[in-house]
Formats: C-alpha cells, structure tokens, sequence
C-alpha cells in the first residue's frame, strides 16, 4: 500500500512537472505577428458592447492613473471613443483630453459622439502611424488601451509619446493576456515582458504593474527613466 501511494506520488509530481513543460512550450510555440491588423471601424460594436465596463473596470483604471479635474490627457488608438468619453468626464471642462488615432472612421464616429452629448473638452487627432501628433510637454497621461500590439514602430512611436508628456507624465499600456477568452487574436497578443523591455528602450521605467484588477489584461504604467 505504501509503495503504491510513493508511486502515485510520483506519478502526481511527474504530471505537474509535464503541465508546467507544455504551458511554457505552448507560449514558445505562439507564433506572433506583429503589428496586429488594424482594429476595423466594422468592429465597432465590440467596443461598445454593454458589459464591457463590468471587465474593463474603467473607473478602477482611471482612480489607479489618479486622474484628477483639469489635466490633459490623451487617448491613443482611441478607437469609438470608449474611454475618451470616460476621461472627458474625469479631467471636466478646464481638462483636454487628446482623441488620437489614425482612422478617420474612428474619429469621425467620436465626433458625432462628443456633438451629441455636448461634449467640448475632447480635441481630435488624426495622426499617421509613426507619429502621434500631440503637442510638446502636453500631457499629463497617456494611455494606449488595447493598441500597442498594433503600433509598427513601437519603440519610435513610444519616444514621439515622451516628447508629448510632461517630465512627470505616466504612460499607461493596457493589453489582453494570452490566457484570456476574450481580445484579439492570440497570435498579435504580446505578453508584457517585450512590452515592458521596449519601453525600457524607449526610455521609460515601469511604476506600476497590476496583473490581477481586470480579468482578461494586465494593465502597466511607465514614467520617464530620465526626470
Ligand atoms: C483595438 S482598437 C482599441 C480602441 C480603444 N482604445 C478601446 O479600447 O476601445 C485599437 C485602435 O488603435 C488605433 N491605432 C492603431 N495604431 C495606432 C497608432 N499608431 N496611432 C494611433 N492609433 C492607432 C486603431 O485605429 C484602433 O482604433
């Protein structure tokens, strides 16, 4: 009898010792591509579906980036305006919040948006891939919600975006986990180790890394590496 618990222990050990090997062969195996495909205007709907504050927790977001009345902030990749609306409310009427992205459709979509609900502290940008187009020493935040993985030339991109913070500026980058069920495809997923290591590159230091407040994104904040 003994002898047959040692070896189901074993056999228990041995198992966890293989499920452990597979998960980080499976995340070698994950062939990414980048940059992903450009989110399509088509897809609007998915940003907006109803339950999306129940995960994307925004409110949570904005407390932990101690967004506050009268700062300028910036919304890049804003797509449908989903959190541009958010920040609009959070910086009130003597903040800005910047709405960039490099599809028409997208900023046409936030525009109607913003006119229909008297919204005016919201300036849109259309930039083109390489640049953000945002104005010198600017910001206070700026945030990329589910949009690094589809930047050409991060690291570049990224410099342009410290040009545009001021010395004390935080950068907040918000992606799918590769676990999740839900987000992008799993292939132009990026796990926050490269992310993290292109920002070090770029010139940024990482300040904050909440892996456990939403359930399908880690959720990192960077401030310039050189004050
Ligand atoms: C997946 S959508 C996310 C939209 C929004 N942040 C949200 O979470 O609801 C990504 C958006 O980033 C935009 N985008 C991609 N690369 C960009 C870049 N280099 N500069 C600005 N916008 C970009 C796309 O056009 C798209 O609207």
């Amino acid at each position: 009898m003994i002898q047959y618990i040692r070896h189901f222990k074993i056999l228990i050990a041995f198992l966890a010792i293989a499920n452990i090997h597979n998960i980080i062969l499976a995340n070698d195996e994950i062939k990414r591509e980048r940059p992903g495909k450009l989110f399509s205007p088509a897809k609007i709907p998915l940003l907006e579906d109803p339950g999306r504050d129940k995960w994307q927790k925004p409110e949570e977001i904005l407390n932990l980036l101690d967004i506050k009345k009268g700062q300028t902030v910036a919304d890049i990749g804003a797509g449908s305006g989903y959190l541009t609306v958010k920040l609009s409310e959070r910086v009130g009427a003597m903040g800005t919040v910047y709405a960039v992205d490099v599809q028409q459709e997208m900023l046409e979509y936030i525009k109607k948006r913003t006119d229909e609900n008297g919204i005016k502290n919201v300036i849109l940008i259309l930039n083109n891939m390489d640049d953000p187009k945002l104005p010198a020493s600017s910001l206070d935040i700026a945030i990329l919600l589910s949009t690094y993985h589809e930047i050409v030339n991060p690291i570049d991109f990224i410099k342009k975006i410290k040009q545009a913070l001021k010395p004390h500026g935080k950068l907040a980058i918000l992606e799918f986990t590769d676990e999740s069920p839900i987000g992008p495809p799993i292939k132009i997923r990026l796990p926050e180790d490269i992310i993290i290591e292109e920002l070090k590159q770029a010139g940024f230091t990482l300040t904050q890394r909440h892996l456990s407040l939403l359930p399908y994104q880690y959720f990192l904040v960077f401030t310039s590496s050189h004050q």
